[in-house]
């Protein structure tokens, strides 16, 4: 649990990207095309977090159920995100984001997982704004992981407390997001960030996520700074 004194900007803000194909098929269009402009939304959205000060920024860019998707669209999303990475990587570093990748990313094929790690690797010295890609995830899997990682390492049951814990998710070391934002009007996590939402604010809004601009989000943060977060205790 984060417990980091409440702060009107999130440190964390972690988002469900939802709506592209909504966003094509209103205009007539292959979902490739939503899933593109998408992809033009996540440049916007990591520039507008820079700029609103935000630490952390987590995209669910992939979930494990997203393989099940036709072969087609699956393809087009592979293509997309190596697209995305070879085209963006050098403006990411030059604006001081750090690369993180959570999720299962040898599904996508040696190739793609090792151009991941090699990202990784180069921008791992950066600390302007931490990317998080959450890419082929699904948070009962990191929390199953979790348990066999620490199950490997002998961690006897009485040893075994919720920050022991965390310490074997994928998400070690990033704080709990403060704010999870999903796009396109679902209300649902979606076997997100199961334990690292557990005290998250939650926002949802009706924006289709092509269509999720700088201002979407400030109005998402100027929302946040509003909510009263108590983690649990009574108000002081
Ligand atoms: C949901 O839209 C979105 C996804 C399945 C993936 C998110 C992908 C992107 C934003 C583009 C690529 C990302 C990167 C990082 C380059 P949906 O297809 O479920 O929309 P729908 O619910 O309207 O059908």
């Amino acid at each position: 649990m984060s417990l980091n004194p409440f702060h009107p900007v999130p440190r964390h803000v972690a988002v469900i990207m939802d709506g592209n194909g909504r966003w094509a098929a209103a205009r007539g269009l292959p979902r490739a095309a939503g899933h593109r402009e998408g992809a033009k939304a996540v440049r916007r959205i990591i520039e507008a977090a820079i700029d609103q000060g935000v630490s952390y920024l987590t995209l669910f860019a992939f979930s494990s159920e997203n393989w099940q998707r036709p072969a087609e669209e699956v393809t087009d999303l592979t293509f997309l995100l190596k697209h995305y990475l070879r085209s963006e990587l050098n403006e990411l570093h030059e604006q001081g984001v750090c690369l993180k990748v959570i999720g299962e990313r040898e599904r996508f094929g040696p190739n793609l997982a090792a151009e991941l790690e090699t990202a990784e690797a180069r921008t791992a010295g950066n600390s302007r704004l931490t990317l998080v890609m959450a890419l082929s995830y699904g948070g009962r899997a990191d929390i199953v992981g979790a348990a066999r990682r620490a199950m490997e390492a002998g961690v006897r049951p009485e040893e075994l407390t919720e920050q022991v814990f965390a310490g074997f998710l994928s998400t070690t070391g990033i704080p709990d997001p403060d704010l999870l934002i999903r796009t396109s009007g679902e209300e649902r996590i979606s076997n997100f960030l199961l334990w690292q939402l557990a005290y998250s604010e939650l926002f949802f809004t009706p924006v289709l996520w092509p269509d999720f601009s700088a201002e979407h989000l400030a109005a998402a943060l100027s929302e946040y700074a509003t909510r009263e977060r108590r983690f649990g205790a009574r108000p002081v």
